[in-house]
């Protein structure tokens, strides 16, 4: 999908989505009024001061690219900064982990997509209770990102290196933990397709999954409907940039488009 694409889906999305109004499930108002929407003053001031550092670090790692790649950058030699700038969301993704982790008093989470640590650092901070298991394929990246989960002192995130397809299984939960699962590198609708049932194995109606990307390309906008279409998917809800998915059978299934 072109740039430009990208631009006509998020206008055609944002026209299509909802913010509270207009909202019945209880369980997606309540998620939109309590976690989405919710007047966050949390302080990350040691996480986004690092951020800052990050991207002016002009170091040069050479990476393994397990994954789809960058759109913009082909080869092997990165520096830090442009990592950082390609692979870091807007902080205010990392602030709504670290509230979806509060809120459903989650016990586990398990990334696919290390990079610097960014998004596992939000998911961790000041979340003791939370034991974080977060998978990369760079060993280089990696290690910038153990690097940057001592200095924030974040002693609950265990590091796996190696391809998620090997690695997911052992990082797998017990059924029935409050788990998020954050599905958020190798972009292509196979794979993504492919982890999507490798953790459907363990999935149990605490389980949450988060899928970030899905319209940055055609086959990931294919994956996300077949994700939202699966028998054990439940409600989802489209942010646009990000797609969450619950598996409570309690509740009445429903697809959501989001303003986030
Ligand atoms: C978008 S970045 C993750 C960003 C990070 N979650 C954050 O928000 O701070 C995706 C990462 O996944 C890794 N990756 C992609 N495909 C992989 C695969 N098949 N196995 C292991 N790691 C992979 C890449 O090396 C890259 O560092």
């Amino acid at each position: 999908m072109s740039h430009l694409n990208t631009i006509v889906q998020y206008v055609k999305h944002q026209i299509r989505a909802y913010n509270r109004h207009g909202i019945h499930s209880p369980f997606v108002y309540a998620f939109l009024e309590d976690v989405l929407y919710a007047d966050d003053r949390s302080e990350f001031k040691n996480l986004e001061q690092l951020k800052n550092a990050l991207l002016n670090d002009e170091r040069v790692i050479q990476i393994t690219d397990l994954g789809a790649g960058s759109k913009i950058n082909q080869n092997n030699n990165r520096l830090i900064k442009d990592i950082a700038k390609h692979s870091s969301k807007p902080s205010k993704y990392g602030r709504l982990f670290n509230r979806m982790v509060k809120y459903y008093q989650t016990e586990q989470v398990i990334e696919l997509g290390t990079s610097l640590g960014l998004s596992s650092s939000y998911f961790a901070q000041n979340n003791p209770h939370l034991k974080v298991t977060t998978i990369e394929g760079c060993p280089e990246t990696l290690k910038i990102a153990t690097t940057n989960f001592e200095k924030l002192n974040l002693n609950n995130i265990r590091t796996l290196q190696g391809d998620f397809k090997d690695r997911l299984s052992e990082a797998l939960t017990p059924r029935g933990e409050k788990e998020i699962i954050f599905f958020d590198g190798n972009h292509q609708e196979q794979a993504t397709l492919e982890y999507f049932k490798t953790a459907l194995k363990n999935v149990s109606s605490k389980s949450i999954f988060i899928f970030d990307d899905i319209h940055w390309s055609i086959g990931m906008t294919k994956a996300w409907n077949k994700i939202k279409g699966h028998p054990q998917t439940v409600v989802t809800l489209d942010l646009f940039f990000i797609g969450i998915v619950f598996f409570d059978e309690r509740l009445t299934p429903q697809n959501f488009n989001i303003r986030f």
